[in-house]
């Protein structure tokens, strides 16, 4: 058995399989990302079934002080932002103790529902964490199926 192999195993049998992603930056000009994670997502892009639920885990390093953190979600299809809803949009209740400091690392960690009446299509997702000014402490951007 490969490597590859061994992890869709531990996957399949229920092991955290967190999967590093592929990612654009889109513009973090308050902080500088690091990782993002989805789990589960065993290989890239990521495929999302409607009706389940994947974690999204974004390590990134402020560059300012902010007491809150707010995140803005979009689904891009054919280039079209379409305003996509998660349950907390609050940053400092997705695992960020707040406030924010300068030059600390975070690990942004929130839930993304994929509601079953979504269609089965392509799309780019669009995540930005803003700070008190409404600047972004990270924005990045990658793509999904939803199958
Ligand atoms: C988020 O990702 C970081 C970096 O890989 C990891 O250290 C941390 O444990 C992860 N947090 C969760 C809740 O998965």
């Amino acid at each position: 058995m490969d490597a590859r192999t061994g992890f869709i195993v531990l996957c399949l049998i229920g092991f955290s399989c967190a999967e590093t992603v592929k990612y654009i930056d889109c513009g973090s000009v308050s902080g500088k990302v690091v990782t993002v994670e989805i789990t589960p997502c065993p290989s890239q892009p990521c495929k999302l079934k409607r009706g389940d639920s994947y974690t999204v885990n974004v390590t990134f390093s402020s560059t300012v002080p902010s007491q809150e953190s707010t995140a803005v979600v979009h689904g891009v299809i054919a280039g079209v932002p379409i305003p996509f809803a998660i349950p907390i949009v609050d940053g400092c209740k997705s695992g960020i103790e707040c406030p924010i400091q300068n030059g600390q690392t975070y690990h942004y960690v929130a839930t993304l529902p994929v509601k079953d009446e979504y269609p089965a299509l392509k799309l780019v997702v669009e995540w930005e964490l803003r700070d008190d000014n409404s600047k972004d402490l990270f924005c990045i951007k990658f793509p999904v199926e939803l199958v």
